[in-house]
């Protein structure tokens, strides 16, 4: 087992060596990815846990039985994570479903001679920021962070684990690809029924309305968070402890405001602004 002190250098970012390893880094961007694939592509906090629940549930029309039997890491497994090639190899090849971090810059060229379908999942990022401060203090094999203000400095100087939040979001959205479909988190909070719809027609899995229904109701924020295979609560205390918060804290759009201080919000608008603006058409749902 990798390490919980160290990080792993890749590319220039840093990743927990508690889950990542030079190896498995390396696995991951020369991943001989098949058509039948399906890859939920995210920057952490951003609705990753959602999206695999959301497809293991479309897969299984509605039915909860794999999602309330099989942990999410092992029906969806990260690429990068350095337990992830067993995991793979034993899933059947024409049903894989696999997650990542790794921004495109890195998965792209992997990805290219294949029509493995990504669904890449994004999110405000004021709220993606303060979701991630609460993760690292949680989460064991992540840096403790000092004040918000300090840990929101470094997400904006790109130096936080994963990398660079804005290099992430620009890289995969920027693809114009008839495989890459983008959901955002805010779009499944305010309409979760119609997006498992668009997920399901993406994946060529149309569903009818009650298997659409049993999806919502399986994959709402109270029954993932009662969910041990999803809610985290299986991992070791020494790797998450959950008496420094939960996994699935609060899921809603706009907690931001709960934390951001006017100066840390003029802070992020300068950075946001100049980082963010050129050649970019998303738009985001802050509230
Ligand atoms: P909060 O910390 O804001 O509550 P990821 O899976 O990418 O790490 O993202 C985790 C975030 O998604 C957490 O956000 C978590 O609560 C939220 N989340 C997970 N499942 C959710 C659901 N069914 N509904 C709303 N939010 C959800």
């Amino acid at each position: 087992m990798a390490r919980l002190d160290v990080t792993e250098m890749f590319h220039g970012i840093s990743f927990p060596g508690h889950l990542h390893t030079q190896d498995s880094l390396k696995y991951a961007v020369s991943f001989p990815f098949l058509d039948t694939d399906i890859l939920i592509a995210s920057y952490p906090k951003s609705g990753t846990t959602w999206t695999q629940e959301v497809v293991t549930l479309i897969r299984t029309r509605g039915n909860p039985g794999l999602s309330q039997t099989v942990e999410n890491w092992k029906r969806a497994p990260w690429l990068e994570h350095y337990y992830s090639s067993a995991l793979l190899e034993a899933l059947p090849t024409t049903a894989r479903v696999i997650t990542t971090h790794l921004p495109h810059h890195l998965l792209g060229p992997a990805l290219q001679h294949s029509k493995t379908k990504v669904i890449y999942v994004s999110r405000n990022p004021k709220d993606v920021v303060v979701s991630f401060y609460h993760f690292h203090k949680m989460a064991n094999f992540l840096p403790e962070p000092d004040s918000f203000s300090e840990f929101l400095d470094q997400f904006l100087e790109e130096t936080v684990s994963f990398g660079s939040w804005f290099d992430h979001i620009k890289g995969w959205t920027g693809q114009i690809n008839s495989n890459l479909l983008h959901v955002t988190y805010e779009e499944m909070s305010l309409d979760l029924h119609g997006t498992i719809k668009k997920i399901s027609l993406f994946l060529q899995c149309p569903l009818v309305e009650d298997e659409v229904n049993n999806c919502v109701q399986h994959c709402s924020f109270s029954s993932m968070k009662e969910n041990k295979m999803i809610n985290y609560t299986l991992v070791p205390q020494e790797i998450m402890d959950h008496s420094k918060g939960s996994f699935m804290r609060k899921g809603k759009v706009g907690d931001w405001k709960n934390m951001f201080t006017e100066e840390d919000g003029r802070k992020f608008e300068t950075v946001f602004t100049s980082k963010m603006m050129e050649n970019c058409t998303l738009e985001f749902v802050w509230e």
